[in-house]
């Protein structure tokens, strides 16, 4: 897996310029390249597929194995980290992201599922001026302990807030009821959200 930092994945091109064989490291020019390398040198291997999507507003193309969820596809195709790797059985929510205006687990979404789908991850979400004010009120009530869960918390509420701008606590809460944080953190989360409505729909 490589790490990028934002200035380092903002470079990396939609289109996918490079197949790398995921066993031995080997890279091609093209996709039929790739296939008959597997086919002479891995044929016990699955042949990887390539998923094009829309990814916080940019067109996509990502080169995943057929069974890599979109959880794994995003971290080791793309170095995203912020859609996070906890239960990995659609229990904790973790992993959310918003997939064609709803959100979903990457946990127990497969990558190949995902062609031609619009997908937000909490990157995009952090990178959009018109949320600051959801993740500067999560900073204010410190809505966080050891961060983990937080993204996937953000996430459900950003999902939440596109349907319903001005939600009531118990509409947090229950938006908010497949995220599970160890910490502890639940009481700041709707406090966050309330505050956060309460300004985006002022226009602050
Ligand atoms: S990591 Fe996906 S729900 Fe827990
Ligand atoms: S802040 Fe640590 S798991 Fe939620």
């Amino acid at each position: 897996m490589v790490l990028l930092l934002a200035q380092e994945y903002a470079a990396v091109p939609s289109i996918l310029t490079e197949y790398r064989c995921g066993i031995c490291g080997r890279i091609f020019a093209g996709l039929p390249e790739l296939e008959e390398h597997y086919a002479a040198r891995h044929p016990e291997a699955a042949q990887p597929v390539v998923v094009a999507l829309n990814l916080n507003g940019k067109p996509r193309e990502l080169l995943v194995e057929p069974h890599w969820t979109l959880q794994r596809a995003l971290q080791f195709s793309l170095g995203l980290t912020g859609t996070k790797h906890m239960c990995d059985r659609g229990v904790c929510g973790s992993c959310t992201v918003i997939m064609d205006g709803r959100a979903v687990l990457a946990c127990t979404t497969l990558a190949c599922e995902c062609e031609g789908k619009t997908v937000q991850t909490v990157e995009g979400i952090a990178a959009d001026p018109a949320w600051k004010p959801l993740i500067d009120a999560y900073c204010r009530w410190d809505a966080m302990q050891c961060g983990y869960c937080t993204p996937g918390f953000l996430v459900s509420a950003k999902a939440l807030m596109d349907k319903n701008p001005n939600p009531t606590e118990d509409e947090c809460r229950r938006a908010l009821a497949g995220n599970i944080c160890i910490c502890g953190t639940y009481p700041r989360h709707a406090a966050a959200i309330l505050e956060a409505a309460l300004k985006m729909r002022k226009g602050a």
